[in-house]
This record gives structure tokens, C-alpha cells and sequence, in this order.
């Protein structure tokens, strides 16, 4: 997704701002671009590309003010292009403007400003939108602040942008609706950016724009506006909590890898503070006054897209099984436009690592507006998803900085074993069903440590199936949410086409695949067991290459593998952690061997903040 940094202060304002745009560059994006002004005006450079080629086009003397917009694109409008980076200005060339979202009504804008003789350059939506500010101000004499405010309430659509005007040199003007923008206070200096990674080395003091605010932000002082009602604001100033170096890569190669390692770490995270091992008791701050509507509830829906899609079905495993009562999971783009039986009895659980996926947070807004009970599991702090819902529960996973998930989805099945334990615990579930889960669960950081031991043994796997085409992912119950995620992390990091299915309905299509240049990987626990076997034996009779995740507990799966991995027997609601960490490496190195951007893949944002 764009990402966007701001920046007013005695600082020069470029130095601030390309070294923000390169944290932000996991976001993903295809093009950069940076202005500054001065009281001589607007400069801006921006290019196809990465930061590092937007540095090199920016000349020595250039941008040297105190006040700068940057951004980095990933193209919903307009091919990626020199043309359509941000910044973009209006005709006048006194505003200046960065955008982070979708202007829906940008064509009858368009329309309006060619019948006053005003024409677009580019193929942008964000261009529409400078262009109609600067409209407004020649035609309504109105202040910086003012106009683009009015420019506001005349939009539809979702936005965050940072604006500049040459007229008004001594202020930045921030702006957010569905797309996160987050102020940085400093001492007499103030950023702004679409995440906390640009600011944290110079302030851990934030303040979350909300929906429909608006920043007027000067060097000495700033004041947030509702623009529908034109008033000022009180806004709370929060503090970063995690460190510089969790956003830094730490000697590994890639941040995909370091997060890959950090998996004991977080899961111990996940837990800490929150099951009592004495009494084998959890304890969930973020829920606790919620748990009697949630078990009173006829209704209990997750939803979420991606990698938190596939934690959301194994937690829908979890909660079905412990409390024994329905628990359908829906993909959010899904879930948000159809008419479901949601109301008042009906709980929805949400799950985004970011908290700013568009869909699941449309989803939720929707969810709320039917009556439901709404439930967050997320990451990051403060984001609009944790501020949406009614209660929620943290994963505290730390920032995950490469785009493919893999900290935060281990991280998401932690927590809904621990929410499951609380409810069915509740709920009266003999302690005797519990007990296992939670004996297992302080032991997890551990057997992760393991796994990530014996992490290198997977390389040589990769080097015999590097040039394949396809491959399948089967796996049964809880597995088989691991063999879906195993599939979307082999595909979106190596760009090698992965399916993962149901290990039976191998036989309802998928087998006719089977050849030896299809790899199958299976992943194979107790649940299931003999009826797996039999699939093996079934893609084995057919000449496919046979890869094996299974427990260290098993001894004859070995004569029908070509490659066999083993990882600790845990109870199997917590297994999927420990059978989707190879398949992690897996994807991770084979994307290494075929020199692919493994912390920024072709056409992925780390957030899809648009629809
Ligand atoms: C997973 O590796 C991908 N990055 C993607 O599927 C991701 O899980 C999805 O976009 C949901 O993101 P969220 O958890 O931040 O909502």
C-alpha cells in the first residue's frame, strides 16, 4: 500500500523524509517522490522505482527546506510512472499534495474542473483531487485550511493525504478517511506518516488522526478539526511501545527471515501475562467484561482476508470444538456486501495483522451497524480495526515488516487457544480437555526453537524443486488451514503457482495433476491418519514427488517421502504452529533461490488499505 511521510521543523526536511520512505517501503510500491518548500516554492522530484533511484534523482542542492510531503505509490490509478508518482500539484503549482487511498468521485470532479478549463496531466485520481483544491482557492479566497477542508466535504471516497500550499510555507495539512495517518510530536517539530516506522527514531509521542480529521500542523503548534462540523478536536498523545530494532533487520538477510525466527519469542509474547500456570487458568484483560454476551451468543462469525483468513479457520476449529457451538468463517470482501443473518446475538471476530485492511475493517463497521458484538485480534497497536471494535485481544507479535505473514499468523493461532481455553473455562469444559492445551501451550516457545534449529534442513528441498511449475499443498482437520497457508506462501514470495486442499478431495480433481513434475506436500498429524496414508500411497502409485510435515513421533511415513520434516507432537489445537514454520522456510528459501524480492514481492502491499 502508499505510504506517506511529513515533516516540519528545523531539520532538513528531505533527510527525514527519504529515510521515512525507506521504512515504509515494505508496504510495497512501484514508484517515490518527495516535495519541499521554501519561501522561493514548491520543489518536487519523483520517479518510477525505488527510494534509492528517487535519491539519486534528487540533485545536491535541491530540497533544502524545513517542510517536506513524501510518498511512495502502489499504483491503483494510472500505470506506475514517473507522471503519476506523488507528489502531485494543481495547475497553479501553490499546492502540492500526497495521497494514500481512493477519490471515488474523481470523475465528476474531473468533469467539473475541465468546465472551468482546468485539465489533468496525469491518469490519477490524487491529481483530480490537488487540482480541485486549487480550484476552490482561486474561486473562494479562502485560507490553506479552509480550502482544503471544503475540498473535503465535497469528496467521496477513501483518503489520507499531507497537503502544502507556496502561499502558506509554515504549514502542513494532514487529512484522513479510512486510510491511517498518525501524527509524531516532537520539540517544535512535527511528522506525519501512514505508520509509526518513519517517526519512532525521533519521538515515541503520537497522536492517531481519526476518521474525518484533519491536521493544521505548523512548527511551533498543531490542532486537529472534524471538517464535517469545522471543530476543533482533543486529541490523546500516545506512546510508541515497541523499540528502533524491531523495525530493523538485525543481521538477517531478509525481515521475512528474522520474523520466521522470532517465533518463539512472540509466541512466548502472545502468552505472557496471560495464562496462570499454577491454577491453569487465562486471563484476557482485552475481553474479560465481554465473555458471558460472547457465550451467550447463538452466532459466532471470524472474519478476515489472507494469511489471518487461514488463522481465522483453524481458530474456528478451536472455538467449535472447546465450546461446542457453530462458528462459520467468511472472508471479509465476501462477508461485507452479503446479506447475512448478523443482529444482536451474532459475534464477529475479527483478525488483521495490520488493523487496516479495508475489507475486514468494512466488515466490521457493518457487523456493528446489524448489532453484533464485535472482537479484534490484531497486531498493531492503536490501528483503525483494534479502534473499531467493542473489545479485542493484542497478539503483541511486534511490527511485521515483510509483506508475506508469518509471526503474526502463529501468533493469531496462540490467541484464539487462549480465547477458546477462557470461554470453554467459562463455560465449564472439564478441566481434564483444558489442562492439555495449556501444558502444551507454555511448552510451545520451546519446541519452536526446535523447528527453527533444524531450520536449514529444508534448503536442499528447495534446490530439487526450484524450476517446478506447481505444487500442491494436502493436509486434513487442522491441517488443512496449514496446507492453504503453506500454498499462498510459496506462491506470493517465489511466484510458483501453490493450491493447498482438503487431503480427501484429492480425488474430487486435483488428482488428475499428479505427474513427477508435481511436487505434493502433505501434511500429516493423528487426525486422519490412515485415510492420508492412503493419499500418499495414491499420489506415490502416480509418480508424484512427495514432501512430508508430520511429527517427530512418526517412523514409517519415511519410506514414502521423498522429503520428510518432523516437528514435535503437541496437542492439535496448537499443532498448526509447529507444522506451518517448515513450510515458512520452505517458501523463504525457495524465493531466496530464484532471486526473488522475498520482503517485497511483486504487486503485494504488506496492508491493503484499498478495496
Ligand atoms: C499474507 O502473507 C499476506 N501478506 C496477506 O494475505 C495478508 O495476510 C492479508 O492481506 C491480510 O492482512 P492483515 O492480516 O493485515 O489484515
Amino acid at each position: 500500500m502508499c505510504g506517506i511521510v511529513g515533516y516540519i521543523g528545523d531539520k532538513t526536511a528531505k533527510e527525514v523524509i527519504i529515510k521515512g520512505l525507506k521504512r515504509l517501503e515494505y508496504r510495497g510500491y512501484d514508484s517515490a517522490g518527495i516535495s519541499t518548500i521554501t519561501s522561493d516554492g514548491i520543489n518536487t522530484t519523483k520517479t518510477k522505482g525505488k527510494v534509492s533511484k528517487l535519491e539519486s534523482a534528487i540533485q545536491k542542492d535541491d530540497h533544502q527546506g524545513g517542510v517536506g510531503i513524501g510518498h511512495t505509490r502502489w499504483a491503483t490509478h494510472g500505470a506506475p510512472s514517473d507522471k503519476n508518482a506523488h507528489p502531485h500539484s494543481d495547475a497553479s503549482g501553490k499546492f502540492t499534495l500526497v495521497h494514500n487511498g481512493i477519490i471515488e468521485n474523481y470523475t465528476v470532479l474531473k468533469q467539473l474542473l475541465a468546465d472551468n478549463q482546468i485539465h489533468c496531466e496525469t491518469d490519477t485520481d490524487t491529481e483530480v483531487l490537488v487540482q480541485f483544491i486549487g480550484y476552490l482557492y482561486e474561486r473562494e479566497k479562502l485560507s490553506f485550511a479552509d480550502t482544503v477542508r471544503l475540498a473535503l466535504t465535497e469528496v467521496v471516497g477513501a483518503y489520507g493525504i499531507v497537503v502544502l500550499c507556496a502561499d502558506e510555507p509554515d504549514t502542513i495539512i494532514a487529512a484522513r478517511l479510512g486510510s491511517p495517518l498518525l501524527l509524531g510530536i516532537g520539540e517544535n517539530e512535527y511528522f506525519v506518516a501512514s505508520d509509526s516506522s518513519p517517526i519512532i527514531e525521533y519521538t515515541r509521542n503520537i497522536v492517531f488522526l481519526d476518521e474525518g480529521e484533519m491536521a493544521i500542523i505548523q512548527p511551533d503548534l498543531y490542532k486537529v478539526i472534524n471538517i464535517k462540523e469545522n471543530l476543533i478536536v482533543p486529541k490523546d498523545v500516545e506512546e510508541i511501545k515497541y523499540n528502533l530494532e524491531e523495525i530493523e533487520k538485525g543481521g538477517y538477510d531478509h525481515f521475512m527471515l528474522k520474523e520466521i525466527n522470532e517465533q518463539a519469542v512472540t509466541i512466548a509474547e502472545a502468552i505472557r501475562g496471560r495464562v496462570n500456570a499454577e491454577n491453569n487458568q487465562v486471563m484476557l484483560g482485552g475481553i474479560y467484561d465481554w465473555v458471558q454476551q460472547i457465550l451467550d451468543a447463538n452466532h459466532i462469525i471470524i472474519t478476515a482476508c489472507g494469511t489471518s483468513w487461514h488463522a481465522s479457520l483453524i481458530g474456528s476449529y478451536i472455538l467449535e470444538e472447546l465450546l461446542q457451538v457453530p462458528v462459520k468463517v467468511e472472508y471479509a470482501s465476501e462477508f461485507r456486501y452479503r446479506e447475512t443473518a448478523v443482529n444482536g446475538d451474532t459475534v464477529v471476530i475479527c483478525v488483521s495483522q495490520s488493523g487496516e485492511t479495508a475489507d475486514t475493517l468494512a466488515a466490521i463497521k457493518k457487523a456493528k451497524e446489524k448489532g453484533a458484538l464485535t472482537l479484534g485480534i490484531v497486531n498493531a497497536v492503536g490501528s483503525s480495526i483494534a479502534r473499531e471494535t467493542h473489545c479485542g485481544v493484542y497478539i503483541h507479535a511486534g511490527p511485521e515488516i515483510g509483506v508475506a505473514s508469518t509471526k503474526a499468523f502463529t501468533a493469531q493461532v496462540t490467541i484464539f487457544n487462549l480465547i477458546g481455553l477462557l470461554l470453554s473455562e467459562k463455560k465449564g469444559v472439564d478441566a481434564a480437555v483444558l489442562n492439555p492445551i495449556i501444558t502444551d501451550l507454555i511448552r510451545l516457545p520451546d519446541l519452536i526453537t526446535r523447528v527453527l534449529h533444524d531450520g536449514n534442513s529444508i534448503i536442499p528441498l528447495t534446490e530439487d524443486f526450484m524450476n517446478v511449475g506447481n505444487f500442491l499443498y494436502l493436509g486434513r482437520g487442522y491441517q488443512f488451514p496449514v496446507a492453504l497457508e503453506g500454498a499462498l506462501k510459496l506462491k506470493e514470495i517465489s511466484y510458483i503457482h501453490a493450491e493447498g486442499y482438503p487431503a480427501a478431495e484429492m480425488k474430487h480433481g486435483p488428482i488428475a495433476l499428479i505427474d513427477e513434475d508435481m511436487p505434493v506436500v502433505f501434511i500429516v498429524t493423528e487426525k486422519g491418519y490412515d485415510k492420508i496414508v492412503s493419499n500418499i500411497q495414491e499420489v506415490k502409485a502416480r509418480g508424484g514427488k512427495i514432501i512430508i510435515i508430520t511429527s517427530e513421533t512418526n517412523k514409517e511415513l519415511e519410506n514414502f517421502s521423498d522429503h520428510i520434516i518432523q516437528v514435535p507432537k503437541v496437542n492439535h489445537c496448537l499443532q498448526p504452529i509447529l507444522t506451518t514454520i517448515p513450510l515458512q522456510l520452505l517458501a523463504y528459501h525457495m524465493a531466496v533461490l530464484k532471486g526473488c524480492d522475498v520482503d517485497m514481492p511483486r504487486n503485494l502491499a504488506k496492508s491493503v488499505t484499498v478495496e
